[in-house]
This record gives C-alpha cells, structure tokens and sequence, in this order.
C-alpha cells in the first residue's frame, strides 16, 4: 500500500505548523512507521529542524527521511516519498493561494493547526475551502490551549461550527513544545518535562492513523 500523506496547513503564520509537524514525524517513527518530511516553507524552519537533528546524540538516528521543495515541487516530492515510507508530512507556508493546491492534492489528510484565539479562527475558513475544493480531507486542531480557560472552550465550540472535523486531542500550551525544536529533538525524546505534551502528541498521532487507515 502506498504510504499516507499529511500535509499541514494554516493561513495564519505561528499556529503550530512546524512545531506539530516535526513533533508528529517522531512520534510515527516511534511506532515502528517508516516517516519522511517535506520542508515546501521557504522560511526553512522545518529543515532547520532536521539538521539541528542531524548533530543531536540523543535523536534516534536516521529514523526520519527529510526533503525540501518548492511549492510546485510538493507533487514530485510526495510522490516519490510515499511510494518508501508509510508517512510523508509536508509542511507548508503561511499563505492560502494558488501555491498551496499542489501540496493539497497530494493530502490524503490536510492538518490545520488553530491557535487559540480569534484571530486564527478567523484565518482558518479559506484553507478548509481550499481543501475542500480539491475534495480532501481535513482535520481542525487546536493548539496553544489554557486548558480550563473560557477561550479554549469558546474556541473549541467555535471550531465545531466550521466545516470540518475537529480533533478530540486539544494540544496545550506546552514549553516543552517550545524547547525541543531548538535542539532537532521531539518532545518524544524529551524527559519527564515533557509527558503531558508527549501524550497530546501521541494522542493525535492516533487520530490521524485512524483518519488514514479506511
Ligand atoms: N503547543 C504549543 N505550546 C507552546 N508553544 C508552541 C506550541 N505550538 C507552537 N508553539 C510555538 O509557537 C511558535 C510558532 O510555532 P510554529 O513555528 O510551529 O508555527 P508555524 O505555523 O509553523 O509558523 P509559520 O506560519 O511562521 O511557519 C514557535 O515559537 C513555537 O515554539
Ligand atoms: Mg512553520
């Protein structure tokens, strides 16, 4: 079976993206799934990532496959990537235009990071829009919540209005999510710091599997 491909998407910059990316790809390489990265954000910070990972002696070496690509360049990558791993997750801009439908095409499931205010509420109707009409697949995630705080719930409640599904696992506003990206390293890998943020990981690794598998 050819792998899945997750491709993680947000209008909004500073929603997660990167960090949910990064983090996601251990965790599936910790379950024993071959995994790859696309890096199609000009910023890099993905790549940035993998090659601060690179230098780590606590990273599991080589567990994870890591290219780049322009955003026209996502099909070729994908393609060529899901035919050897099981997972391919694509990292992608900022920005919702014409320059994303490439990456979009190629989701088999399109993650949307919402950080939890209302401002990236608001930026998050025209990537479901876009993904919709390419006839994916979508999963809202909120990210960045102060767990019992009203804003969380409210926004946890104004996600379920948008049109698509919304993720049980709510990722919190975790330093350890933070920390480990400076060092190429997951929370994963992280120590006992890092549990609550490691499980929230964990749990939404198991939403997207079981998205993925029919
Ligand atoms: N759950 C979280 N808890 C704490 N900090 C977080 C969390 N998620 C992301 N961050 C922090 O928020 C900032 C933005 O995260 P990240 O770079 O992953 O967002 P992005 O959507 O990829 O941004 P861009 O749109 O610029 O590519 C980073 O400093 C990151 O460490
Ligand atoms: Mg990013």
């Amino acid at each position: 079976m050819a792998g899945r491909v997750i491709v993680v998407a947000q209008q909004k910059g500073g929603a997660g993206k990167t960090t949910l990316a990064a983090n996601l790809a251990v965790d599936m390489a910790a379950r024993g799934l071959t995994t790859a990265i696309v890096d199609s954000d000009p910023q890099g910070s993905l790549g940035r990532w993998f090659m601060a990972r690179r230098t780590t002696r606590d990273a599991q070496e080589g567990d994870i496959a890591f290219s780049t690509s322009s955003a026209w360049g996502v099909a070729y990558e994908a393609e060529k990537l899901r035919a050897a791993h099981d997972i391919v997750i694509v990292d992608t801009p900022p920005k919702i235009d014409a320059d994303l439908r490439p990456a979009l095409r190629e989701a088999d499931l399109v993650l949307v990071p919402v950080s939890a205010s209302a401002v990236d509420l608001w930026a998050t109707g025209g990537v479901l829009d876009l993904a919709a009409r390419e006839e994916r697949a979508a999963l809202l995630v909120l990210n960045r919540a102060r767990a019992g705080t009203r804003l969380a719930d409210r926004m946890r409640a104004a996600l379920s209005e948008l049109n698509a599904p919304v993720a049980r696992t709510v990722i919190g506003n975790r330093v350890a999510l933070a920390e480990v990206m400076e060092h190429g390293l997951a929370v994963a890998e992280a120590g006992a710091k890092a549990a609550t943020a490691r499980s929230e990981i964990h749990e939404l690794g198991d939403e997207l599997l079981e998205m993925l598998t029919p």
